[in-house]
């Protein structure tokens, strides 16, 4: 049924109360339910009507999809990774682009730091112990001591900077990044020389062209048997191959991943190592920053509807 409401694709589910407010904007369509013969016989009768794509950071918009939607005018994002959308054709196409940036570092630092103390300290499995009944029988193994560490953030941004002011406390931080920021912090030119540095990782850089792979097994290699690996950021900015052999080789001591390269599949083979600690790309998943993220999501549709700048954009 078409109305005179201009249309908006919605790549992914959201809560009841944000699908509810877009749906008093705009016409919605529940993209993510349909399939692929489904959208090319939707888009052959209407594709002119849409006006916004409203999506998540870990699905975006396909360049193809925007290129076959010619009155495309914005793009919101419900997070802030940029890696699933086009900047190149969103630029040259004039589309303007909303994220929630600003809303969700807080949560997305304080998982960073309580995935590395689980890690170190190995607290799920301290957990499952007395769970499981084992305690009067058997004394868990010893953990690593978190304060004193060296821990070395890659990507200095918004988020990255939150995890550094939350792990000053305990140690040593240092990062590395393109390039080099107005902080205390000591600053390594590449991520190699930054590992080689320090016992802990942090990835907390945006996945794009330049750091895909960044962490590889030389980088991997440079923290030693010894050494962690945190990933809040993107899979795809590390080698999960390398990773998971180090980690099962013993060649390096653990890593806590929020995010992996084939999510929401994650490989039998990195599910079964004990050394890690595993969450479901929850990072900002807290009600307090989803009510704040559903809140810029709308307040950028509603700039975009009058025509006005967008209040949460990424550049
Ligand atoms: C969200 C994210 O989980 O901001 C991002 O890029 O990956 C996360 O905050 C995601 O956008 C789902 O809303």
């Amino acid at each position: 049924m078409s109305t005179n409401r201009s249309v908006a694709l919605q790549m992914a589910p959201f809560s009841a109360h944000l699908e509810a407010e877009i749906a008093q904007r705009f016409e919605v369509v529940r993209w993510f339910e349909s399939d692929a013969a489904a959208r090319e016989k939707w888009l052959a009768a209407r594709a002119g009507e849409v006006r916004a794509v409203v999506t998540t950071g870990n699905v975006g918009c396909p360049a193809q999809l925007m290129q076959s939607l010619p009155n495309l005018g914005c793009i919101v994002i419900n997070g802030v990774g940029l890696d699933k959308v086009d900047l190149a054709v969103i630029r040259q196409r004039g589309i303007v682009l909303g994220t929630t940036r600003g809303a969700l570092s807080e949560d997305v630092a304080d998982l960073a730091v309580g995935l590395l103390i689980a890690l170190l300290r190995e607290i799920p499995a301290c957990d499952a112990h007395v769970r499981s009944g084992a305690w009067p029988r058997a004394e868990r193994p010893l953990g690593r001591k978190v304060t004193g560490k060296r821990f070395g953030i890659l990507g200095l941004g918004q988020i990255g900077l939150a995890i550094a002011q939350r792990l000053a406390p305990f140690g040593l931080v240092a990062y590395s990044g393109p390039r080099r920021k107005p902080v205390s912090y000591t600053f390594y030119e590449d991520v190699t020389s930054l590992a080689r540095a320090v016992d802990v990782l942090v990835v907390a850089c945006p996945a794009n062209a330049a750091t895909v792979r960044l962490v590889d097994a030389g980088v991997i290699e440079a923290l030693g048997p010894s050494g962690y690996v945190v990933n809040i950021s993107r899979g795809a900015v590390v080698d999960e191959a390398a990773l998971v052999s180090a980690l099962a080789s013993g060649r390096l001591a653990g890593a806590a991943l929020d995010v992996f390269e084939t999510e929401p599949d994650v490989p039998e083979s990195l599910r079964q190592l004990p050394n890690t600690v595993l969450t479901p790309h929850v990072a900002s998943a807290t009600q307090e920053t989803r009510t704040h993220m559903a809140d810029l999501v709308l307040a950028n549709l509603d700039a975009f509807l009058l025509g006005q700048p967008l209040p949460a954009t990424p550049f």
